[in-house]
């Protein structure tokens, strides 16, 4: 300790010194010519906070060294003229040791992050000096109270204290801090209630979390001051009371995480309002404020209001009554939890037309009533769980519609009935339990066929008969067998009783059976051995066609949709079903036999290695689900036969909107919804997929639309498919485009996330001048990208499209030069100059923010 001081001391001698001697240009390492008391401030204060730590692998010991400037050191950003530091950055660098209340002295800060360096003192009070700071992130493992001095940083746009030790209050004082758009204190000590007027000022609240903390009392009422907010966070907490109805007024919420929050009471609002009220959409134009603005009669509690809702969390608190039937409105739901609650109706049937529902969970309430057959619409979902409830009556047949399905727990019901054959679809299933029911009948044997089924619960019903052999069966445990009528067969380890082929004779039949016997033997008898030879006929003729080959590699592989299936909706490929064709294959609509209407992308597949990642690579694809993404519904693969089955999109591409007569006018806050809706499935491939999706030929061709004219990027990831993780095979030839290919993927043939951005940056410079980048007026060294550039950016009304003239703005400049700034940032020819999708999509965000206002 004594020598990490002495060693502190004489860098802030060497720091002073050198300093001092500025005037002089001999000794310039340190900083420039200006604001050379500011510098001296900042490096006393770098120097402070650094003898204060252990820096147990010698990082800044080594690093931060009097030879360099400290505009140089690890971490450290200043800004250019002044040289006063602006950021400080050592996230995840093993500091060790308290940090030091002197870094209160860096005036200019905007940018403060230690999460994960091992510090563990408090928060100093003096961080309250640091009024230019903007981000605040201190994770792992900070003690005592947030400090209410924290409340003076005006300029705060996010604060992150997640994962600490932090305890007390959350200080009043932060409701001074109206930049706020994203607080994070999930995972700490926090107790006592929230303040009333918390947020009556953090009106651009994004993000709030809160979550896992030992807050009380009521949720306060000022949150329904939040209107811009996104996402709510207050699960795992000690909350009471009603929920305020004002956070129905969020209406851009998307996602709503309350369970645990600890014996929140009431109904789920919005169940007993006998007024309508129109669902907002999340579009800042004037219209829908006023709309909100006009809202006489009783306060709106509608739930339906939040029809941005995409994630719903309600689990373990105390509702009770109904659930509303108003959550049917919310149709981009994909997540709807409202288990170990009290809630005691019958499952509105709304909830089962909620087409992009992912998973399901109600489990342990008092549900009554029966499974309604229209179950099967909810066509992309995951996992249901409506365990433990009250529900009665026979499983629908058209549970077999639910192809997706992976999850469902029925288990601790009243279900009657045996199990439909219908069921046989599931393919997908992975877990299913069914126990504690009445069901009865005998166990399917299709159970035993569905490949990724590994956990199968059928105890305490009254099944009967053998079990099926395979598959499942051939490891399932009598635990999840027990308490039925009269199973038997499967493995000796279960002691189930072995089958009969008869069942036992009686006297009446020994009777009728004497004299029957022999006839039935001879029919016996004559009856096998024709079938056994029909079936070696059969067997031969099988073993010469490769059909059968085929039949065994698509079982493998889990393919839902038969190839027989593709022909027949498809009407044989016919010329009239084809959308469109490129180089990867031709599309064609189809419609299923359960009259779903799809495209059915059949590909050119030739490359050998191309058809042993098929499979996987579809996985992955299937995986990647975006309300901005066509969904990829099946896959259908063979030997010589490779297709996608698609979401059908109806209304045409944003090529033809653009670039033909019949297309519909696009104005401009549609074209900046365009542009955001691909940024964000665009960023969801990127970043927010299992796996990293390139998409490597974005295209306006490529952006189609949906019923609603919501854009979905089509064609993610094709590239993959065909040349599997080489991607210096991705030749400039084979994909991409000409006029969206990045330049250093035409010339080296690689893709990456940056080149999407280009293609990206390319079709938004398109979106706005209206012209192609291979217009005929773009010859020799002008490329669109240059011709913008030039106009850029005080003559942008000379070159953007003309058909946007028909809105009126009052300063149009104020919406161009954001809109194409992000254009020329994207397809910059230096790859590490272009933005990230990440910033593509907050950049737009703020730009449709402004739109409202300059509109
Ligand atoms: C930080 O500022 C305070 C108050 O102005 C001062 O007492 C302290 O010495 C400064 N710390 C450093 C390291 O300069
Ligand atoms: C300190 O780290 C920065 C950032 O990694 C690096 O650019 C600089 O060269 C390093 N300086 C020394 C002296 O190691
Ligand atoms: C701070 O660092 C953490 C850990 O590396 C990172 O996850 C977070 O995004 C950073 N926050 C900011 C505002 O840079
Ligand atoms: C800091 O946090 C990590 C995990 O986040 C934990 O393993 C470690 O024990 C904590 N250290 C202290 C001193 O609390
Ligand atoms: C900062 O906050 C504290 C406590 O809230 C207050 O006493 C102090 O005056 C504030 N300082 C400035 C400079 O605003
Ligand atoms: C909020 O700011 C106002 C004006 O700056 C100040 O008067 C008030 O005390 C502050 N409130 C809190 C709780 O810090
Ligand atoms: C909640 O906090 C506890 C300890 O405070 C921690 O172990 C747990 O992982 C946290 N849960 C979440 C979801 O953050
Ligand atoms: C905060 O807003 C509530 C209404 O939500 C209002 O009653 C209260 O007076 C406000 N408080 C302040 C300090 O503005
Ligand atoms: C919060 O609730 C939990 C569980 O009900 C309880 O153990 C804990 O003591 C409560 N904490 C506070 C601060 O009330
Ligand atoms: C919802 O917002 C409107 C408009 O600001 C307001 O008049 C109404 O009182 C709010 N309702 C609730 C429940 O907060
Ligand atoms: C909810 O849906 C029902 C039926 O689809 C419709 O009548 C009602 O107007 C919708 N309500 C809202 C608020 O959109
Ligand atoms: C199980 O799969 C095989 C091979 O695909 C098929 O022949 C058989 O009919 C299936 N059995 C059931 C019960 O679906």
């Amino acid at each position: 300790m004594a020598i990490l001081v002495l060693v502190a001391t004489l860098l802030l001698l060497a720091a002073g010194k050198l300093s001092s001697g500025t005037s002089s240009a001999t000794s310039l390492p340190l900083i420039g010519s200006a604001a050379v008391y500011g510098s001296d401030n900042d490096i006393a204060a770098l120097l402070a906070f650094k003898a204060q730590l252990s820096d147990p692998l010698g990082i800044l010991q080594a690093n931060w060294t009097a030879g360099t400037s400290f505009c140089h050191w690890l971490g450290v950003s200043c800004s250019r003229r002044r040289l006063r530091v602006t950021a400080l950055a050592l996230n995840d660098v093993p500091l060790q040791g308290r940090i030091s209340p002197h870094l209160g002295n860096l005036s200019f800060l905007s940018m403060l992050n230690l999460t994960s360096t091992e510090l563990t003192s408090s928060i100093p009070l003096e961080f309250g000096r640091l009024r230019r700071l903007k981000f605040l992130a201190l994770g792992n493992n900070f003690s005592g109270a947030i400090p209410p001095t924290l409340g003076n940083l005006t300029s705060l746009e996010s604060i992150d204290l997640w994962g600490n030790l932090l305890s007390g209050q959350i200080p009043k004082e932060l409701q001074n801090l109206s930049n706020l758009r994203h607080i994070n204190l999930q995972t700490n000590y926090l107790t006592g209630t929230v303040a009333s007027d918390l947020f009556n000022k953090t009106s651009l609240l994004r993000y709030l979390n809160l979550g896992n903390n030992s807050l009380s009392g009521t949720i306060p009422r000022s949150i329904g001051h939040l209107r811009m907010l996104q996402s709510l966070t207050l699960q795992f907490n000690n909350f009471s009371g009603p929920m305020p109805p004002s956070i129905f007024n969020m209406s851009r919420l998307q996602y709503m995480y309350l369970r645990a929050s600890n014996s929140l009471t009431g109904t789920i609002p919005g169940s007993n309002s006998s007024f309508t009220f129109p669902c907002y959409k999340f579009s800042p134009s004037p219209r829908t404020d006023s709309q909100e603005i006009a809202c006489f009669g009783p306060i709106p509690s509608r739930i339906s209001m939040l029809c941005n809702l995409e994630g719903l969390y309600l689990d373990s608190n105390n509702f009770s009554h109904a659930i509303p039937n108003g959550v049917g409105n919310l149709t981009n739901l994909r997540s709807l939890m409202i288990s170990q609650n009290s809630i005691s109706s019958t499952i509105p049937a709304s909830i089962f037309q909620l087409a992009s529902l992912i998973a399901l969970d109600l489990s342990q309430n008092s549900l009554e009533g029966e499974l309604p057959a229209y179950i099967g619409h909810l066509k992309q979902i995951n996992s249901i769980d409506l365990s433990a409830n009250l529900l009665v009556g026979t499983l629908p047949t058209t549970l077999g519609q639910l192809q997706t399905l992976n999850y469902l727990n029925l288990s601790h019901n009243s279900i009657n009935g045996s199990f439909p054959d219908t069921m046989d679809k599931l393919a997908n299933l992975e877990s299913l339990d069914i126990s504690y029911n009445d069901l009865s009948g005998t166990i399917p044997q299709y159970f035993a066929n569905f490949t990724y089924l590994t956990s199968l619960n059928l105890s305490f019903n009254k099944l009967h008969g053998p079990l099926p052999e395979g598959g499942v069966f051939v490891n399932i445990s009598l635990q999840s067998l027990v308490g039925n009528m009269d199973l038997c067969g499967g493995a000796s380890g279960l002691r189930l009783p072995p089958c009969q082929t008869n069942h036992r004779p009686t006297y009446h039949n020994h009777r009728i059976l004497r004299f029957l016997l022999p006839t039935v033997i001879i029919v016996v008898g004559a009856v096998t051995t024709g079938v056994y030879m029909m079936m070696r006929n059969e067997v031969k003729k099988q073993e010469g066609r490769v059909v059968s080959r085929d039949m065994v590699i698509s079982t493998l592989n889990h393919s839902i949709i038969s190839y027989h299936e593709i022909v027949r909706s498809t009407d044989n490929f016919s010329e009239t079903n084809l959308l469109g064709a490129g180089s990867f294959g031709k599309v064609y609509k189809g419609q299923l036999s359960n009259g779903m209407v799809v495209a059915v992308k059949v590909l050119n597949m030739q490359l050998e290695q191309a058809a042993r990642s098929f499979d996987s690579e579809c996985h992955a694809l299937r995986m990647a689900r975006h309300r901005n993404l066509i969904r990829v519904l099946s896959t259908c693969s063979n030997l010589d036969f490779k297709a996608l089955v698609l979401q059908y999109m109806p209304n045409g591409s944003l090529e033809t909107h653009l670039h033909t007569d019949g297309g519909v006018h696009l104005g401009c806050s549609q074209r900046l919804d365009i542009m955001l809706d691909v940024s964000m499935a665009m960023e969801y491939l990127h970043y927010q997929n299992i796996e990293v999706v390139l998409h490597c030929d974005l295209k306006p061709s490529n952006i189609l639309f949906d019923e609603d004219m919501v854009a979905h990027v089509a064609d993610f990831g094709i590239a993959k498919l065909f040349y599997g993780d080489d991607n210096s095979m991705v030749s400039a030839s084979m994909t991409g485009t000409i006029g969206y290919m990045a330049p250093e993927y035409g010339s080296v043939g690689k893709a990456s996330r940056r080149s999407d951005v280009f293609s990206y940056g390319i079709v938004l410079l398109e979106l706005f001048t209206g012209k192609k980048p291979t217009d005929p007026m773009f010859i020799g060294e002008l490329t669109l990208r240059k011709w913008i550039d030039q106009a850029f950016p005080t003559n942008l009304m000379d070159i953007m499209d003309d058909r946007l003239l028909q809105d009126s703005f009052y300063s149009w400049n104020n919406f161009l030069v954001p809109i194409f700034e992000v254009g020329l940032l994207c397809s910059n020819d230096m790859p590490d100059k272009r933005m990230t999708m990440r910033d593509v999509v907050v950049r737009l965000m703020k730009i449709k923010e402004s739109l409202a206002e300059i509109m």
